[in-house]
């Protein structure tokens, strides 16, 4: 994975003495962050984490052939990262051997739907919720539970846990003998990809969850290295801060990549949104966005970072074949798709230079599972840098807590 921020500097939002200078940071970043007392980047040298991965293979591996459809139940980090994967890593149009739906919205219309098309003796429904008292996860495991129930099923072979020790869901788990796999204490929700809320429905549809370890691994490990060369999450936090952009756009050119820039929506949304203070993402996705939002961030205010990702191999790249040879198609003659995406790409980005808007571009080998790894990581390790860059607490959400609360007294009800 490499980075080039040539065109943050032609763009003249920060000059390269400032973002050099910004890495003497690293060090004392390093410590504040340590004593948040947070573990995604700590997970993967930790003996308890591997024996929990190691259950989840093992678990993989004995319902292997016994479902076809995967129902998650979950919201927010505890669904984001789950659809990132099935996504990225998976077949978007053919039908897979076993589905993934992630049930991330309690509008009643979907679940109501899909009730319609699950054969519910070939159902799996994994229950995701690292508190185990969101109420969106709850209502819908008690609606799926009830069908179980209606349909004369066992229910321990048709529902599994992600929860954490203290919750409803964890007793509600324990008392009907349910599979539970646990989520690290600290582990925030948007930062928990890489544990059981990722890894066990990636590993239910044939991820290989190892890949995605050791691409987060190697990423951790750059994290903690305080030269400022090596530490590319440093590196994006030092320009996401300097060029003082009230916005982050995420761009990738690949469609498998469209659900990666949601998730980085919710950790920089959540992460930075506090004290008045905080960063807006914008999801976007090239090269369908330079038809849609992408006249905004050329011409519109100069109020955004636009960060690409691009890809320099797709599994396929079929050459484009010029049916019909004519003065105003000959540009496309001897060019395969990705050539022309790539061309796109470097188009989107000199243009925006042109008018001053800052970018820059991550480049992948291929959409992979250890790739995937450590984009995630990569953008999580920025994000904890960047909440000390703006001097505020990356890792809580009083907003959404506080939403949580009033849901229950709207309801009537007391927490
Ligand atoms: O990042 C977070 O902590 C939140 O977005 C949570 O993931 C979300 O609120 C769901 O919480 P839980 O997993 O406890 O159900």
């Amino acid at each position: 994975m490499q980075i080039n921020i040539d065109n943050i500097f032609k763009s003249g939002a920060i000059t390269e003495e400032d973002y050099k200078k910004s890495g003497n940071k690293i060090p004392e970043f390093l410590e504040k962050i340590e004593a948040r007392d947070q573990g995604f980047y700590q997970i993967f040298e930790d003996e308890d984490f591997r024996v929990e991965v190691d259950k989840i293979k093992i678990f993989a591996a004995s319902v292997e052939g016994k479902y076809d459809d995967i129902v998650v139940c979950g919201i927010g980090g505890s669904a984001l990262g789950t659809i990132t994967l099935r996504d990225s890593l998976m077949p978007l149009f053919s039908i897979p051997k076993v589905r993934l739906h992630v049930m991330e919205n309690i509008d009643p219309d979907p679940l109501a739907e899909i009730v319609e098309t699950l054969d519910f003796s070939r159902t799996l429904f994994v229950v995701i919720s690292k508190s185990g008292g969101t109420p969106e996860p709850i209502a819908e495991y008690f609606y799926f539970r009830d069908l179980v129930n209606e349909k004369g099923l066992r229910a321990t072979d048709h529902f599994v846990f992600v929860t954490g020790p203290n919750g409803f869901l964890h007793e509600e788990a324990v008392r009907n003998d349910f599979p539970i796999f646990g989520v690290p204490e600290n582990v925030g929700g948007r930062f928990s990809v890489l544990t059981a809320v990722g890894l066990l429905p990636a590993a239910l549809i044939g991820i290989n969850i190892d890949d995605l370890l050791e691409g987060g691994r190697q990423m951790s490990d750059a994290f903690l290295n305080n030269n400022f060369d090596q530490n590319l999450p440093f590196q994006i936090a030092a320009l996401q801060f300097l060029s003082q952009k009230p916005q982050n756009v995420l761009m990738p050119y690949a469609t498998k990549l469209r659900t990666f820039a949601a998730w980085f929506a919710q950790l920089l949304a959540e992460s930075t949104g506090k004290d008045g203070k905080g960063l807006t993402p914008i999801p976007a996705l090239g090269v369908t966005d330079q038809h849609s939002q992408f006249q905004l961030f050329s011409d519109g205010p100069n109020d955004k970072l636009i960060i690409f990702i691009e890809v320099e191999k797709f599994k396929q790249n079929p050459a484009i074949p010029v049916l019909v040879p004519h003065a105003k198609t000959d540009f496309l003659k001897g060019v395969d798709f990705t050539t022309l995406l790539h061309a796109e790409m470097a188009g989107s980005a000199q243009a925006l230079t042109e008018k001053k808007k800052p970018n820059f571009t991550i480049t992948i080998d291929e959409i992979s599972a250890e790739n995937l790894g450590a984009l995630f990581v990569l953008f999580e390790g920025a994000t904890a840098f960047l909440g000390e860059f703006m001097d505020l607490n990356a890792f809580d959400q009083p907003g959404v807590e506080r939403s949580k609360v009033l849901t229950r007294e709207y309801l009537g009800k007391k927490l």
